[in-house]
């Protein structure tokens, strides 16, 4: 979408995946959807280094308003989990540096069965705009028919637009459309910042390795699409929670930066492992996924338990991801032969290597007829770039 944001994919929090649907707050005052959780995370965003990082966005999901609109037909957040209100919530995390993102459905409910925009688009749009909102996450359940999406998500986009106000713009068009025919990514590029393509995340090594095989199966059809101001969303990052081993999130966080993937967490910063915030922390890895030139990678071998994807980065630098999909045995050594790659251009006649994760290390520099044996752990990656050396 062509309205001068996410010129780089969307860095932030989503509240979703690690805290759900959970309104009850006399039960689990901590961990329950209400404007403490989301103040108390954008604190810790600013004071544990995420902010610093480049992570920007304070989302919230699901669960947020009110069973019914206002008198003037206006959507209104739960009056006993948000008592300040949203407008109150958008200006202490904007007095912190950060940005807000809000939820609503373009059917009739949200998921959850809570009001959804479906006839309300002009007024939720103006809504969340004189709250001073800064992202919309659309959900795309309870529509009463699915050639609908298509219309709801572009009458939201203009809504929006008509507000003034820069607000990010965060679909689930085509998710919500695969099932009945192959959504028109053109049309969806023109009218959203970003977009889910296929389900949710769950905090598991299945989950990631399925999204994984869906973006590299449908790769023709999606990558074309992302660029600056357009993303192909996969989903949250599910580091620091509970699901997947050390090296399965250095997978998803190399992965998802190979993916030109929006970067939103969706955990417990109040509580996260050291390591995992390192990781996710990581500016190597960051700076991969927050390339400028904004070409979106794609898995281009597969073969003895080992995947190899490649991005392409600015300053006609390339990034390499070795993902070792084997799981069982112990770290194996992939045998990376420059001239071999699919783009070996790039070493011709010499290149400079540097290994991003699992650790960092320059590898220095190598020619066409150089071999490098990375090694992976099981269902880790190895994650490096290279950057051809001029000829003389
Ligand atoms: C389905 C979406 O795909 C999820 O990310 C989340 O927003 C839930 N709905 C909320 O009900």
């Amino acid at each position: 979408l062509d309205n001068g944001l996410a010129l780089t994919p969307t860095m932030g929090w989503l509240h979703w995946e690690r805290f759900m649907c959970n309104v009850d707050c006399a039960l689990e005052p901590d961990n329950c959807v209400r404007e403490e959780l989301f103040m108390q995370m954008a604190d810790r965003m600013v004071e544990d280094g995420w902010k610093d990082a480049g992570y920007e966005f304070v989302c919230i999901d699901d669960c947020w308003p009110a069973r019914q609109r206002d008198a003037q037909g206006r959507l209104q957040a739960d009056p006993a989990r948000f008592p300040s209100g949203i407008k109150k919530l958008a200006n202490y995390v904007h007095a912190k540096g950060l940005k807000l993102g809000i939820y609503s459905d373009v059917g009739t409910r949200t998921c959850a069965g809570y009001p959804g925009s479906l006839g309300h688009f002009e007024t939720d749009a103006e809504t969340f705009a004189d709250w001073g909102v800064d992202l919309l996450k659309l959900d795309g359940c309870n529509v009463p028919n699915w050639t609908l999406l298509a219309e709801g998500y572009k009458n939201m986009s203009k809504a929006l637009n008509q507000t003034g106000r820069g607000i990010v713009y965060s679909c689930e068009w085509p998710l919500y459309e695969w099932p009945y025919t192959q959504p028109n990514y053109t049309a969806i590029r023109d009218t959203c910042n970003q977009w889910r393509n296929s389900g949710d995340v769950y905090d598991s090594w299945s989950s990631v390795t399925g999204i994984l095989d869906w973006a590299a199966s449908h790769q023709k059809t999606i990558t074309p699409a992302a660029g600056p101001g357009g993303w192909n969303d996969p989903d949250m990052l599910v580091l620091g929670n509970f699901g997947l081993s050390y090296d399965q999130q250095q997978t998803q966080m190399a992965l998802w930066a190979m993916m030109a993937a929006p970067l939103i967490m969706s955990n417990d910063l109040r509580n996260i492992c050291p390591r995992s915030r390192e990781l996710l922390q990581n500016p190597h890895v960051i700076a991969v996924n927050q390339d400028p030139l904004g070409r979106q990678g794609v898995r281009v071998a597969s073969a003895a338990g080992f995947e190899l994807w490649e991005r392409p980065l600015s300053r006609d630098r390339l990034a390499l991801a070795v993902l070792n999909r084997q799981e069982i045995g112990g770290p194996r050594l992939f045998p990376l032969v420059l001239a071999t790659l699919p783009s070996s251009s790039y070493c011709d006649p010499r290149c400079n290597v540097t290994q991003i994760l699992p650790e960092y290390r320059e590898l220095g520099v190598q020619d066409l007829f150089s071999k490098l044996l990375l090694q992976v752990n099981p269902t880790g990656t190895a994650l490096i770039t290279l950057t051809p050396l001029k000829k003389h």
